[in-house]
């Protein structure tokens, strides 16, 4: 294509080009990436190498769609030796983005890989942030959900295509209905129903670090409907109570709580679910810890990450569960 005479002063106005974003202008999902390779400088079109492939390949899987997906590029033209674009690329290109985003208008962007990630929601590194969903997140102006995603390059890379069930989990979160934040503080109430929510509940305990002796001091049940209650340890019988009307127990790595709350006296749920070997059947060279997995499943970074003003930050907002509750 030809280029607007304001792009003379960009250092890539020599350079292979424009490569314009593909997809129905109605489209719901934007997918942002770096910049065209070689392939999208002779095809035209964006992500129709062997990243593309990949790409396109993980969003059919992480469908059904909405509505097609809008795919476009950070940068329209095909940088010298398929390096990162450089940064005054990045801002003299910034507004032919801009006008897609006001054009498209999307309800999900989706920013694959690193350079997307900082440069549009000042986010690094993308291995700490990628999976999360930022449900505000200012893009060029524009509100809306922005997802940070795994660039498909990466994994092209030797050993690295074990990480493409991360990018398929992640792309999925850009086809999720968008569920209103507005939280119910009265649903709190609810634990005290007669019936539980469900019969199927996550047990989780917390000890204290002590390598020689550890002390359970809380429990927390979760259900399916997303409420959660956490018990100070000192509440024996109510904690007893909530155990014997659980029918199966879903544990993270369950060898170690079981073991724990029986040496406390309690009886436990015959019956047992355990994620963390569930994970190692499904994705057995990932990483297999809670933090992990649930940057795959949920809709949050990985906690360990985050410093104390950010956790703190994400327990205020509490986005992840319909209602949480501690009555002791
Ligand atoms: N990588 C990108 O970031 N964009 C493309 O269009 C192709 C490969």
């Amino acid at each position: 294509g030809s280029k607007p005479p304001s792009c003379q002063t960009c250092p890539y106005w020599l350079r292979p080009g424009p490569v314009s974003g593909e997809g129905e202008t109605s489209a719901k999902i934007l997918y942002i990436g770096e910049a065209p390779g070689q392939q999208e400088a002779a095809s035209g079109k964006p992500f129709t190498g062997p990243s593309g492939k990949i790409l396109r390949g993980s969003a059919k899987r992480a469908g059904p769609t909405p509505a097609a997906g809008f795919i476009t590029n950070l940068v329209k033209c095909h940088p010298p030796k398929n390096d990162n674009p450089q940064l005054e690329a990045i801002q003299a290109c910034s507004k032919f983005l801009g006008q897609e985003l006001q054009l498209i208008k999307p309800h999900s962007v989706v920013l694959i890989g690193a350079l997307p990630t900082s440069s549009l929601l000042h986010k690094t590194p993308i291995t700490k942030w990628r999976g999360s969903v930022f449900n505000d997140a200012n893009i060029l102006g524009h509100t809306c959900r922005a997802i940070p995603c795994l660039h498909p390059a990466g994994l092209l890379h030797k050993g690295q295509m074990k990480l493409l069930p991360l990018i398929v989990s992640d792309l999925r979160k850009a086809n999720e209905p968008i569920i209103s934040q507005d939280f119910d503080w009265s649903d709190a109430e609810g634990f005290f129903a007669p019936e539980l929510p469900s019969r199927t509940a996550a047990i989780d305990i917390e000890t204290t670090a002590d390598k020689t002796f550890s002390e359970m001091f809380r429990v927390g049940f979760g259900f399916s409907d997303r409420r959660t209650v956490s018990y100070d340890a000192k509440h024996r019988e109510q904690i007893q109570n909530l155990l014997d009307r659980i029918d199966v127990g879903v544990y993270q790595n369950g060898a170690f709580d079981i073991r724990i709350l029986q040496r406390e006296g309690y009886k436990v749920p015959k019956k047992i679910f355990d994620t963390m070997l569930a994970h190692h059947t499904i994705n057995s060279e990932l990483p297999h810890s809670l933090d992990s997995i649930s940057s795959e499943y949920l809709h949050i970074q990985q906690w360990k990450h985050l410093s104390k003003a950010e956790r703190s930050e994400e327990r205020r907002v509490g986005k992840e569960c319909r209602s949480r509750w501690s009555p002791y």
